[in-house]
């Protein structure tokens, strides 16, 4: 069990809130540009795979300095080893969470060699990284066989949340790397137009189903599976053994569904964290197994670096310390996220769980309710696109909004114009964000001095996204150590579900007993 420390009963914390009143209210960038011709230097980072411009955030080196107190303060050091130790971080569930696990290759030795007495947990985190290993290996070999069938033309991934966005924004980040020609669906909404779509575009003998869960009890995921079946038996598709497969914690269920081919995964598996494992078998059959194989790789390189760096040159931890100044100080209450790369459209979706499932919570791990903010509201649109919608507000707007771009110096097309516009858009929107414009005229005024971060990829490769995501999961841990919150559960997603069902029942019986005004006043009208 780690000592944590809640990042405001800290004398760090103190010395902020006494920084922020002197200096970091009123900081100036394009004041700090022109004091310190070696900021840019100071405030960038290389990490594995990508590049990682800081310097256009509002910060002087003193405050990182007192951020890092910070950090250390609140035990953050410890509770990264706690988490690469396998130890329960998520005490609510009573859960380890090991998805660095999944992305460990085998012949690393999962335990530390050095060290002389094995303690039952790293004999048991020896028997996971087993279980990783071989279900790993018997999940790519499938993913081979169905490359390797030209019969399989269509593959329905049917899962919500991590069932769902991991997979699907992976698939689309790597398209270029996909062979085969297969067509991939992702049906998650149990909204009916959805899956029908889907369905209407496909044929039971050359489609194969994946259903994604890890509980197996998600009701949009397994109505929409009940349904895909239905309509499989009933257009004469005949070998649900062949056309269905499941992913998911709860094989038991699976089999019990009618799926004879599973591929399991474990508790100590988010699942936002989840696209690593048996979850990730769309894109293995996308891009094979050598590319899965890669992704992971990018990934436990980025773990390495999370975990064995010093924080002061510790990219998810730098990137977390940002994110805590600007929530808890400057009182920023949201963050856009802007892939200058169309094939990271989803990458947006797929950040908004990650950190707001993880940390949008309101007490701290002794369930004391927290006198500060958690987890800013993350969205965004990939460039140019956002600029011609919302980005009118990020620069003139009365909230800032802090900008995180993301970029890819090589494209994989060969439009080198286009690609040469679009980075230069990327430099630009950064530019006059930071920069603004003066102008007699008020409606023309920029006025500047609003921040961003700049990560930089190399190329868009299963190696760098597998980076990127493992960098964003090891920041939404720090931000949320240093909040004192527990970012592995996800208590308040329960109530809806629950109330969905009372509904549900109400809406064929209408009985409105006991409902409030409005909730009644609605079933009515949806009867009527
Ligand atoms: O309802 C929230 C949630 O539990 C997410 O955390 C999860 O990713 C999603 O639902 C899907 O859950 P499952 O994979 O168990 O179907």
């Amino acid at each position: 069990m780690t000592t944590r420390t809640r990042c405001d009963r800290t004398q760090a914390w103190s010395e902020l809130q006494a920084s922020f009143a002197s200096t970091g209210r009123a900081f100036d960038l394009r004041r700090a540009f022109a004091t310190d011709s070696k900021r840019f230097e100071a405030l960038s980072q290389s990490a594995p795979q990508l590049f990682a411009d800081l310097s256009k955030n509002l910060i002087d080196l003193p405050t990182q300095q007192l951020l890092f107190d910070l950090a250390r303060q609140c035990g953050l050091e410890q509770h990264r080893q706690a988490l690469f130790a396998g130890d329960i971080v998520n005490p609510t569930e009573q859960r380890a969470a090991m998805h660095w696990l999944l992305r460990k290759p085998p012949a690393i030795p999962v335990d530390n060699a050095q060290e002389a007495i094995k303690t039952i947990a790293s004999e048991s985190l020896q028997d996971a990284a087993r279980q990783v290993q071989s279900t790993l290996a018997a999940m790519l070999a499938y993913a081979q066989r169905v490359r390797e069938d030209d019969a399989i033309t269509d593959i329905v991934n049917i899962g919500i949340g991590g069932s769902d966005l991991g997979p699907q924004m992976a698939v689309l980040a790597l398209e270029a790397f996909a062979s085969g020609g297969r067509r991939f669906h992702f049906v998650s909404n149990v909204d009916g137009h959805e899956l029908a779509a889907v369905l209407r575009a496909v044929k039971p003998q050359s489609t194969l189903f994946l259903i994604a869960s890890k509980t197996f009890t998600t009701i949009e995921t397994m109505t929409n599976a009940g349904s895909a079946k239905a309509w499989f038996l009933r257009e004469g598709g005949a070998d649900i053994a062949r056309h269905f497969v499941a992913l998911t914690t709860n094989v038991a269920a699976a089999r019990a569904f009618g799926i004879e081919t599973r591929f399991g995964f474990w508790d100590w598996v988010g699942g936002r964290y989840s696209v690593w494992s048996a979850i990730g078998l769309p894109l293995a059959i996308a891009i094979g197994a050598d590319g899965f194989r890669s992704f992971l790789a990018g990934a436990h390189a980025m773990d390495e670096h999370f975990r064995t760096s010093a924080l002061e040159c510790n990219l998810p931890v730098r990137l977390a310390l940002l994110d805590l100044w600007y929530r808890n100080f400057h009182g920023f209450t949201s963050r856009s996220i802007a892939p200058y790369h169309s094939a990271l459209r989803r990458l947006p979706a797929y950040l908004q769980q990650l950190e707001m499932e993880s940390n949008g919570k309101r007490v701290d791990v002794d369930a004391q309710a927290l006198p500060y903010g958690t987890a800013p509201v993350l969205w965004g649109e990939p460039g140019t696109n956002g600029q011609h919608a919302y980005f009118q507000m990020l620069h003139q707007g009365t909230d800032v909004v802090p900008v995180e771009f993301v970029a890819v110096r090589t494209p994989c097309h060969d439009l080198p114009a286009h690609h040469e516009l679009l980075l230069a858009n990327a430099l630009a929107q950064a530019q006059a964000l930071m920069l603004g414009k003066s102008d007699a005229d008020a409606h023309k005024h920029f006025p500047g001095n609003r921040p961003s971060t700049f990560l930089l990829l190399d190329e868009l490769t299963p190696e760098s996204l597998g980076a990127l995501i493992a960098l964003q999961e090891h920041r939404v841990f720090v931000s949320g150590s240093l909040w004192g919150i527990n970012s592995f559960d996800q208590w308040g997603v329960e109530l809806g579900k629950v109330l969905a069902k009372d509904l549900q029942a109400r809406l064929q019986s209408a009985d409105a007993t006991g409902l409030d005004g409005s909730t009644a006043g609605l079933l009515a009208r949806l009867r009527s």
